[in-house]
């Protein structure tokens, strides 16, 4: 992302009103490309996410074999099914995207290829040893640059040793790495989870045919199995809407006087739905309409009214179901009658910025009341913020979004140094808003 694009936002004049659609569920576009490139046959893909992190992952794919089109309907991949990978015969652009990177890392230590990935300056600064150093256990040898960051040189192994490997930390990256891993290696792979986060692979493996063991684990969490090598075969997939993407409308709507949307088709994964219970919890006029299943992830269409939001304390185990929602919900927060306790968020220090420290410089410079003691956030709330502060995204397309919304509800212009990233997850974040009448300098 070369070109800066800087943004200054003023309140909106009017209540937000009408219906959306957000773009296609980040996670899952990521994995239903992989999962197509490691499939026999032509998976079609319908509601993928077109944003630059999920481009960068086509791309790499790409070069590893997959051939991969669009068509006026849907995307279409053809596989090239596991083992078969080919060595790239350039460095893999991962962009913006952990995820990416940290998925195709568990995929290329088992394939007999080597390979280098690389990413912008915000990815070549986030920690990659929490995959490199379960994956190498594979047999797979990994070269990083110093404190495990990229690029990052793969020689991956044909003969992989499968894994059996308890998380650390909650991290559905780190556990789709391992499993992604044992599709390739002979005898069963296990994953142990203390603490559940998004089930999108263990979901989307079984829709392409691969039998995934999931049994409770002693004393809470899940104990998730496979055993290789697997065969993929290829299957139609349907992406819902983003239900991270869509808690940005959401709270615009929570926070602009009289405003009332609709947004529709949002995921619902429930290991995706802390913040809509967090914000339930603070008050929120949220109901979910019309609750389906398409594609095999359950989905509705979210009603938001404005009104008046309470002080909350969110419990550090709702952590892995709203990880990237923090931003956002402490600009929620920070527009709440009350106290805020955000706790247990360590893991936002290694997000696209440091996001404990960006969140909160986003809130101090509009005038926010906040701390952070640990690993907590506290936020005292205004019914109305001051605003008129000056924000740095940091690379973060997930800050510079909640910047945005800050700017729609505070007292005067909220000015951003750059809002070009909201491309990697959210294309067209802007004329969305507009859509419903925020009135954001196109
Ligand atoms: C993701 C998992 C989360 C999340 C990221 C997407 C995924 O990261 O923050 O945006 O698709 O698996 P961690 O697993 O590292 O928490």
């Amino acid at each position: 992302m070369t070109v800066q694009r800087p943004l200054t936002v003023s309140a909106s004049s009017a209540g937000l009103a009408g219906r959306v659609q957000v773009p296609g569920d980040k996670s899952i576009s990521h994995r239903s490309l992989m999962f197509a490139t490691l499939a026999h046959g032509t998976t079609r893909i319908s509601g993928l996410l077109e944003g630059e992190d999920v481009l960068c992952t086509a791309g790499a794919l790409r070069q590893l074999g997959a051939r991969i089109m669009r068509d006026e309907k849907c995307w279409l991949v053809e596989g090239c099914g596991i083992g078969q990978l080919k060595e790239p015969q350039d460095v893999l652009d991962m962009g913006n995207s952990g995820t990416a990177a940290r998925l195709l890392a568990g995929l290329l230590a088992t394939h007999p290829i080597v390979s280098v990935m690389t990413g912008d300056s915000s990815l070549r600064s986030r920690p990659m040893g929490r995959v490199t150093v379960p994956l190498s256990e594979t047999g797979a040898r990994f070269v990083t640059r110093q404190g495990q960051r990229l690029p990052l040189t793969v020689e991956g192994t044909g003969k992989g040793k499968p894994l059996h490997y308890r998380l650390p930390v909650a991290s559905a990256q780190v556990k789709s790495a391992v499993l992604l891993a044992g599709l390739n290696c002979h005898g069963e792979t296990v994953v142990e989870e203390p603490i559940l986060s998004r089930d999108h692979t263990e979901n989307m493996l079984r829709h392409f045919g691969v039998d995934v063991r999931v049994d409770p684990l002693e004393g809470g969490g899940r104990r998730i199995a496979i055993t290789g090598p697997v065969t993929l075969q290829a299957r139609d997939v349907i992406v819902p809407g983003d239900p991270s993407s869509a808690s940005f409308p959401l709270v615009a709507a929570l926070l602009v006087p009289e405003s009332d949307i609709v947004i529709e088709g949002v995921g619902l994964n429930p290991l995706r739905t802390g913040l809509f219970v967090s914000l339930k919890e603070m008050g929120a006029h949220l109901d979910i309409l019309n609750e389906r299943v398409e594609g095999g992830e359950s989905v509705g269409d979210l009603r938001v009214k404005a009104g008046t939001l309470r002080g909350i304390t969110v419990p550090p185990d709702r952590v892995p179901s709203m990880i990237d929602e923090y931003p956002i919900l402490a600009v929620a927060c920070a527009f709440a009658e009350g106290e805020s306790r955000l706790q247990g968020l360590a893991e936002l220090r290694v997000k696209e910025s440091d996001r404990l420290a960006s969140t909160v410089a986003l809130l101090e410079a509009n005038g926010a009341n906040v701390r952070v003691e640990g690993d907590d956030l506290i936020i005292h709330g205004q019914e109305r913020l001051l605003g008129g502060g000056h924000v740095k995204s940091h690379m973060d397309h997930r800050l510079a979004m909640s910047a945005i919304v800050l700017g729609l509800a505070a007292k005067r212009p909220v000015s951003i140094d750059d809002t070009a990233f909201i491309e990697t997850s959210f294309p067209g974040f802007v004329d969305l808003m507009n859509h419903l009448g925020a009135g954001i300098p196109a």
